[in-house]
C-alpha cells in the first residue's frame, strides 16, 4: 500500500492535508486527471472521471474496522473494493461483478493499487457467502426489478448480525422502504444533497430471496418459442420492441454459421438456430448473467446447437460467419454498435452480412459505412434495420 503526497488546486481545510491523503488511480490516471477525495480527505481517487455520488457516499460510509469477510457489489472502477482493502487489511474481500468488461477494470486498478488479493467473483448471482458486511450502491437511474434482488440477495447471504449498507444517489424513499421490506428494519444513517446511506443488519433466518425471473413467448416459423428473463438482463419480463423489429428483418438459411452480439437472453440467435437447424449459432455477451440465461434458453427449447460465450471484449470470437446480429444498447451512443460493428467485420465471411437494429440512423449508417462496402436501410415501426455487407478488411475509423 502507498501512502503519497499529491498535488492539487484543491486545497480545503478538512481534517486530512494532502500530505497523509492516500491516492487511489484509476487507469492511466496522471497528474491532469480529477480528484475526489473521500473519508473526509484521507483517501483521493485519481481518475478520468470523479467518482459517482453513490459510491462517494458508500464509501464515507464504511466502518473504520471490520473482520470481514466483505461482499462488494456493482463496483465497476473497483474503488469500494480497493477502499476496504485500505481500511481492512486483515479481512477477506470479494467483488462481485456481473460485466466481464467492468470486471477486467476493476481487477486492474485492483491491481494497480496493491489490492490484488481482493477475489474478484464474476458471476450470474452475487457469492451466497456468508458474509459479515456487504456494501452496494444503489445509482437512481439502475434497474429497481434487479436492486430489489440484489438486496434480497445480499440478506440472504449475510451471517446472523451480518450488515448491508446500502448508498443511493436519490431520494432514499425507495431504498429504505425495501430494505425494511426485506431485513425486517432499515436505518437512514445520513441522507445530504448527494444522496443517503441505508443499513440493516441480518435478524431474520428465513431466506428472503424471491422469484423475479419470467417467461416471454413469440413465434418463429412453425416454433413457438419460450424464453426465460432475468432482472439485470435487457429487458426483463418482456421481448424489447428492437428486438421484434429485428426479428422480423432477417430469415438464416440452413447450414449457416450465425453470430449473436450482445446477445441478452439470446432472442435473436435462437431465431436464427431455428431458421438454420443444425447450424451453429455463437451467442456472445459480457454480462454473466445474460450468458447464462441464453444458454437456459437453448436448452429450454431444445436448441442446444447455439452456443454461448461470455467475452470482456469480443474477443477470440468465431471467424467464417454467415450472418451477425445485433440491437446494440441506445446509452452508448454509438461506441458499443462502433465494437459490435467492428467485430462482425472480422467474424464474416467475404459475403457475409451484418443485420443491426438502431434508432438513431444516421450515426449507425454513418458508423457502420467505416467497416463494410454497402449499407442498406430498413425502416421497421419505429426503428430502423441496417444491413451491412462487404466487411472491409481493414476498417476504417467513420
Ligand atoms: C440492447 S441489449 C440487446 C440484447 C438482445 N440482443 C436482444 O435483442 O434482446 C444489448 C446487449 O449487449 C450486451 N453488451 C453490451 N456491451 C457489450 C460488449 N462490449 N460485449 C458484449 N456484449 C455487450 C449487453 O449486456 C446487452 O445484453
Amino acid at each position: 500500500m502507498t501512502s503519497r503526497a499529491y498535488p492539487t488546486q484543491h486545497r480545503d481545510h478538512r481534517p486530512h492535508t494532502m500530505q497523509d491523503t492516500r491516492i487511489i488511480r484509476l487507469g492511466e490516471a496522471g497528474l491532469d486527471d480529477r480528484l475526489t477525495r473521500l473519508r473526509d480527505g484521507a483517501i483521493a481517487v485519481a481518475g478520468r472521471r470523479r467518482v459517482g455520488p453513490a459510491w462517494r457516499l458508500l464509501v464515507d460510509a464504511l466502518p473504520p474496522r471490520e473482520a470481514g469477510p466483505v461482499l462488494f457489489a456493482r463496483d465497476p472502477a473497483g474503488v469500494s473494493a480497493i477502499v476496504g482493502r485500505r481500511l481492512w487489511p486483515e479481512a477477506s474481500v470479494t467483488a462481485h461483478h456481473m460485466d466481464a468488461w467492468e470486471a477486467h477494470i476493476a481487477s486492474r486498478n485492483l491491481a494497480t493499487n496493491d489490492s490484488d488479493d481482493v477475489e474478484i467473483a464474476l458471476t450470474s448471482d452475487l457469492p451466497p457467502g456468508p458474509f459479515r458486511l456487504i456494501a452496494i450502491p444503489f445509482p437512481a437511474r439502475a434497474e429497481s426489478l434487479y436492486g430489489r434482488e440484489l438486496i434480497e440477495r445480499a440478506h440472504d447471504a449475510l451471517v446472523d448480525k451480518g450488515r448491508l449498507i446500502a448508498s443511493t444517489d436519490g431520494s432514499p424513499s425507495w431504498l429504505r422502504r425495501v430494505v425494511k421490506e426485506v431485513f425486517g428494519r432499515a436505518d437512514l444513517q445520513g441522507t445530504s444533497r448527494s444522496g443517503a446511506v441505508v443499513s440493516a443488519r441480518r435478524t431474520r433466518s428465513d431466506q428472503r430471496v424471491r422469484d423475479h425471473d419470467h417467461l416471454v413467448r413469440f413465434s418463429r416459423g412453425d416454433r413457438e418459442l419460450e424464453l426465460l428473463t432475468r432482472p439485470g438482463v435487457f429487458s426483463p419480463g418482456r421481448l424489447d420492441p428492437g428486438t421484434k423489429a429485428l426479428l422480423g428483418a432477417f430469415t438464416a438459411s440452413p447450414g449457416e454459421l450465425v453470430l449473436d452480439l450482445g446477445c441478452g437472453i439470446g432472442a435473436l440467435g435462437l431465431a436464427a438456430a431455428v431458421d438454420a437447424d443444425p447450424a451453429g449459432i455463437t451467442m456472445v455477451d459480457s454480462n454473466a448473467r445474460a450468458v447464462a440465461v441464453a444458454a437456459a434458453n437453448a436448452e429450454r427449447n431444445g436448441l442446444e446447437a447455439a452456443s454461448t460465450v461470455l467475452r470482456a471484449d469480443l474477443e477470440e470470437l468465431p471467424v467464417g460467419v454467415h450472418r451477425a446480429l445485433a440491437n446494440p444498447p441506445y446509452f452508448s451512443h454509438g461506441r458499443i454498435a462502433a465494437a459490435f460493428a467492428r467485430a462482425a467485420a472480422s467474424a464474416l465471411r467475404a459475403d457475409g452480412v451484418l443485420h443491426m437494429v438502431v434508432k438513431a440512423v444516421d450515426l449507425h449508417r454513418d458508423l457502420l459505412r467505416s467497416f463494410f462496402e454497402e449499407v442498406r436501410v430498413e425502416a421497421v415501426a419505429s426503428y430502423s434495420v441496417l444491413h451491412a455487407r462487404g466487411p472491409r478488411s481493414a476498417p476504417t475509423q467513420g
